[in-house]
């Protein structure tokens, strides 16, 4: 069955495809609409069931193979178009969608110490201060099963135990990603193997039994069940990479491939490919810094990466089985009424676009644009939303549901995701942020195959500062990169990013959006200044921390020209040093806190704070 996300289509080419799975499960409950996305029914808060897939695209048109998402969760709830990871990899991106915080302050910028990992998490105190523990303080018991971060392992899985969960079983390294000798560790319970058996099934089955545990208790207290499965993640076969804290990234490189499908799906999507959209394997060279230096790939590359394609959408098949699971066990305990369900990935994911190998860790669209599905009590059926949101807007939100003021909370970098109807209306005529930041530290790795010489299993130097801002009439991405040199789309005349208007060899526009480039650059930067390092409800309101009085809310007033001389001649421009695999504040180059200016007669952030 094939379908396609009309208002999705950004520009984008949505491919002549068939999903395979058919429409068996039967749901009894019918949905009634509520007005208000933090009610509850029967006075009770409302149960959340939250769904993280690993490097899920949007981009790659992963949700036309879904037709049991596509029944239950996108007809019947809202899909958020403009929904995007700040850090398109998998544990900062974790960790910021767990803490609410931006990874510069969360400084879980990697999968392994001594940058990130779960170690990293643990060291930087945040295992005390994440949503579960505040989701226990609200009165919910809390459920969670999957992969919860990297580098937390057979080893150091109870040094100390993930805090928070009433009810835990985590797939643990260095067998999370091997679809068929996954390891879990369950509660306070030693790591068990499950080799040999599909890992998609086997964390279904822990799924739904948590699910009844919860509801067991649900007379007296709301749930939280989290469900992270590893599909559409490359396999990684565990054995080259044994536990080391720091892999080699050759090794790393040469141990990813394909996804593995359940046998029941190994044989659907025959003749589907990776979508030709006008970005794939370009003729030409785009991008900036390593992507600027790949080759074309060649007919057997294509090929390769084609069937690594189809691995991922049979994979993803027994997600898409695991969502009518989770729906039909809901109504069945009569639960589905007053379940928020929310359906993600961690980051995006690419595969041939600018002529990248299959992965992530990039700031194109595919990387950072990624699925964000809402089904609840209150939220229109059969939506697409055009509000911009961000992972660090799921945790408020998801506080919000649970009844928690959030009111002067200092710790959350995002804001609630508006859910209603109402608060849609609200926040698309522009009452919401327009900008969404994005930063990544280290290094690319290539998951699939090297099929030329000089071609490498990693890119060094992949560290970037970058901002997402999309308007009623603009839709840009500007992006600075540790050798500093600069990127920046226009994504309403270029939304494949084939032109970067800051390129040395480019012609930029004369004006944009009626002022002259180079003022309007100078506007971007100094967003920019302040989002690499906001903290807090100045990552929500950017423009507040310029000018203090509130006369300007977005990108649009800011252009006004009597500030042309504080943006173009007075503020820093963004910078780094060097280039370095972690945030080290000194490799960054001026911080806003203290080198930038606020509108104020020029008055310095550190004079006016
Ligand atoms: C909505 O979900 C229910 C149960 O989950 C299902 O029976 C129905 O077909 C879905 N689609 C619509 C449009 O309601
Ligand atoms: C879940 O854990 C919280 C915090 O420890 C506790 O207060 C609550 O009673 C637990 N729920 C159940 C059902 O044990
Ligand atoms: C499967 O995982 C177990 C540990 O859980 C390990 O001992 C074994 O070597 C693994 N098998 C393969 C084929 O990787
Ligand atoms: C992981 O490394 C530690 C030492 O760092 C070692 O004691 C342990 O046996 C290793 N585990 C595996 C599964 O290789
Ligand atoms: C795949 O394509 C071939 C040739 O275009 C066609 O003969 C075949 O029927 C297609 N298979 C499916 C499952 O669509
Ligand atoms: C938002 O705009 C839409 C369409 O222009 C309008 O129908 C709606 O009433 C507006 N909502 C609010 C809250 O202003
Ligand atoms: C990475 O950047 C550093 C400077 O920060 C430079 O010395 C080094 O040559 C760069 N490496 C590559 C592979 O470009
Ligand atoms: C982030 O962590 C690294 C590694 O521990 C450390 O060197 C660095 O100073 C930290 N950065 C900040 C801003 O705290």
């Amino acid at each position: 069955m094939h379908f396609s996300l009309a208002a999705l289509a950004v520009g984008l080419q949505l491919p002549a495809a068939l999903a395979g799975g058919d429409d068996q499960k039967q749901v009894g409950t019918s949905l009634g609409q509520r007005e208000s996305g933090n009610s509850a029914v029967d006075g009770k808060k409302p149960n959340i069931v939250f769904v993280l897939t690993d490097d899920q695209d949007l981009h790659m048109q992963s949700l036309d193979y879904l037709p049991l998402i596509k029944k239950h969760l996108i007809d019947n709830g809202t899909l958020y178009k403009r929904h995007y990871c700040t850090t398109a990899i998998c544990c900062p991106s974790r960790v910021s969608l767990w803490t609410g915080k931006l990874a510069h302050n969360t400084n879980v910028t990697d999968v392994n110490p001594p940058y990130g990992g779960y170690p990293k998490f643990v060291s930087q105190g945040l295992n005390e201060a994440y949503l579960p523990m505040w989701l226990q303080q609200a009165g919910y018991d809390t459920y969670y099963t999957g992969k919860l971060f990297n580098a937390h392992n057979v080893d150091n899985y109870n040094a100390p135990f993930p805090a928070g969960w009433n009810g835990s079983d985590f797939l643990v390294d260095p067998y999370t990603y091997m679809y068929l000798n996954a390891s879990f560790q369950r509660n306070q319970d030693p790591p068990v193997s499950y080799e040999g058996q599909y890992l998609g099934d086997v964390l279904a089955q822990k799924a739904l039994g948590f699910l009844d545990d919860a509801t067991a208790n649900a007379h007296s207290r709301p749930f939280f069940l989290g469900i992270a499965p590893v599909a559409p993640h490359s396999n990684v076969n565990a054995t080259p990479i044994s536990n080391a804290t720091t892999p080699d990234p050759d090794e790393l490189g040469a141990a990813f491939g394909p996804p593995i499908p359940a046998a029941r799906h190994a044989d659907l999507f025959q003749n589907v490919s990776v979508p030709r959209t006008p970005n794939f394997n370009p003729s030409f060279a785009t991008g900036a810094s390593w992507v600027r230096n790949l080759q074309p790939h060649t007919q057997e590359n294509l090929a390769f990466n084609d069937h690594f394609y189809r691995q991922r959408l049979r994979a993803l098949q027994s997600v898409d089985e695991l969502v009518a699971d989770v729906v039909e066990r809901l109504a069945q305990h009569g639960l589905l009424e007053n379940t928020y369900i929310f359906y993600t990935s961690d980051n995006g994911f690419h595969i041939g676009q600018h002529r990248l190998q299959p992965g992530k860790e990039c700031g194109f669209e595919e990387d950072i644009n990624v699925p964000l599905i809402v089904r609840g009590p209150g939220v229109p059926k059969g939506k697409v939303a055009e509000v911009v949101t961000s992972h660090v807007d799921l945790a408020p939100t998801l506080l919000r549901i649970a009844g928690v003021d959030l009111e002067g909370r200092d710790d959350l970098d995002g804001e609630a995701v508006p859910l209603t109807e109402g608060e849609l209306n609200k926040a698309e005529n522009g009452t919401r942020h327009e900008h969404v930041t994005v930063e990544f530290w280290g290094m690319a790795i290539s998951e699939g195959k090297v099929f030329r010489e000089d071609e490498k299993r990693w890119a060094a130097n992949n560290t970037y500062k970058a901002l997402r801002i999309i308007g009623g009439q603009y839709n840009f991405y500007y992006a600075v990169w540790c050798s500093n040199e600069h990127e920046f789309y226009d994504l309403t005349t270029d939304p494949y990013q084939l032109s970067n208007l800051l390129d040395a060899s480019a012609t930029p526009p004369t004006t944009l959006l009626g002022v002259p480039f180079e003022k309007f650059t100078a506007r971007l930067d100094a967003l920019l200044l302040v989002l690499k390092s906001c903290k807090g409800q100045t990552c929500v309101q950017p423009w507040q921390a310029l000018h203090p009085a509130g006369n300007v809310q977005n990108l649009q007033d800011a252009l006004s020209s009597r500030f042309d001389a504080f943006y173009e001649d007075q503020q820093k421009k963004v910078s780094f040093d060097r280039c370095e695999l972690g945030y080290l504040v000194d490799a960054e180059g001026p911080q806003f806190e203290k080198d930038g200016l606020v509108y104020r007669e020029g008055v310095k952030w550190s004079e006016w704070v």
